[in-house]
């Protein structure tokens, strides 16, 4: 089992790599769908796995061609299975175990979340992880579905440490960014009109980051900035725009990095008594101030920080071709009897007395 075709269908944005089993990535061909779902302020399940089917059989093609190789030197295919939109989960599903009848290849259904904690053993030619990084690490995986901290002990040993109790931070920056009238996906306009405010300017709660848990609140936030825009008129909120979305974006940054910080010094590791080594991933993670500060943070605590590039961080099948390939290299392949499923499974990750499994 050397390389695998790997399809990511689980949200809205369709993505085929090509994948060597050590992480190389040969070829990672997307298609965002940002624009189809911008009139509705949001995604709209129908029309993401409309666009699924449209989309995913030329972006097979596409990278089988951009890696350079035909289906004879494919040996297996992984697929996300779940969590996530259920029709969005179909069309890659129903494509990818399609592919495995008439090619005669093994597949794999992958957990989208253990492809996202598995980002930063991905590599290609113009990046590579850093050579000292392995297992154990603890990992905050942000982005518009999910906020989680994890402890990746190894390969299908991951515990959640904690969890958001009601939005994820993506979430709370896109619907910021539509209160405030810039378009969707918001963060990353919230994120660039924030680079010239001043994160003082206004004052934001940090929900949960006191309580000695790992766990994040973020709508007690997005109800306070909805307060505050209400009282202000359309000028004010158009005049103070660069300092509301430095003060708020601060908040988030804050309460991630709290509990962060917080598992850093109280989660034991195991092994040796070298430091953690920590990993952001998720599309929240391109956040140009959450960046900055964690590695402002790791660089004085002496912490190991490994943020993967963008393309790996965002939703993308390459993450899902490195899980896959790692399960069937194991004997671990699906059945063509295998259902796609909006929620995780029992057994995908461990949870603690401190952060117990929720639905
Ligand atoms: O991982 P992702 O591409 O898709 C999933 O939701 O699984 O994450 C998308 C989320 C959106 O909420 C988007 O607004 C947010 O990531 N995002 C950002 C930035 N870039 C993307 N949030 C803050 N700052 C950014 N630069
Ligand atoms: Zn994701």
């Amino acid at each position: 089992m050397q390389l695998i075709l790997a399809v990511e269908t689980s949200c809205d944005d369709t993505s085929v790599a090509v994948v060597r089993h050590d992480g190389f990535v040969l070829s990672l061909c997307s298609a965002h769908q940002d624009l189809v779902h911008r009139p509705f302020g949001g995604i709209v399940p129908e029309i993401a796995s409309r666009n699924h089917t449209e989309q995913l059989l030329p972006l097979i093609e596409r990278a089988l061609s951009e890696a350079r190789v035909g289906w004879d030197s494919i040996d297996g295919l992984a697929v996300t299975s779940r969590p996530g939109l259920i029709g969005s989960l179909i069309v890659g599903l129903v494509t990818v175990k399609t592919l495995a009848l008439a090619k005669n290849l093994p597949f794999v259904g992958v957990n989208h979340l253990e492809a996202h904690l598995l980002a930063p053993f991905l590599s290609d030619k113009d990046h590579s992880p850093p050579k000292t990084f392995d297992f154990p690490y603890l990992a905050l995986a942000i982005s518009g579905g999910h906020t989680h901290l994890y402890e990746v002990r190894a390969l299908n040993d991951y515990w959640v440490l904690g969890q958001t109790v009601d939005d994820a931070a993506g979430e709370a920056f896109d619907k910021f960014a539509k209160m405030v009238g810039l378009g969707f996906p918001g963060g990353v306009q919230v994120d660039r009109l924030a680079q010239q405010g001043d994160p003082r300017a206004f004052e934001f709660p940090r929900p949960k980051s006191r309580e000695e848990n790992f766990d994040f609140s973020f709508s007690g936030l997005k109800t306070a900035a909805q307060r505050m825009v209400q009282q202000m008129d359309p000028l004010e909120v158009k005049n103070h725009l660069a300092d509301l979305c430095a003060s708020y974006q601060e908040a988030i940054v804050d309460s991630l990095l709290s509990k962060l910080k917080r598992a850093v010094e109280k989660v034991p590791k195991s092994g040796d008594s070298s430091p953690w080594s920590v990993v952001l991933t998720g599309g929240v993670s391109a956040n140009s101030r959450l960046r900055e500060a964690a590695r402002l943070w790791a660089e004085d605590r002496g912490v190991h920080l490994v943020v993967p590039p963008p393309r790996f961080c965002t939703d993308n099948a390459a993450m899902v071709g490195y899980a896959g390939i790692q399960r069937l290299r194991r004997g671990e392949a699906s059945q063509q009897d295998l259902a796609p499923s909006p929620r995780l499974y029992e057994g995908d990750f461990h949870y603690t007395s401190l952060s117990p499994r929720r639905r």
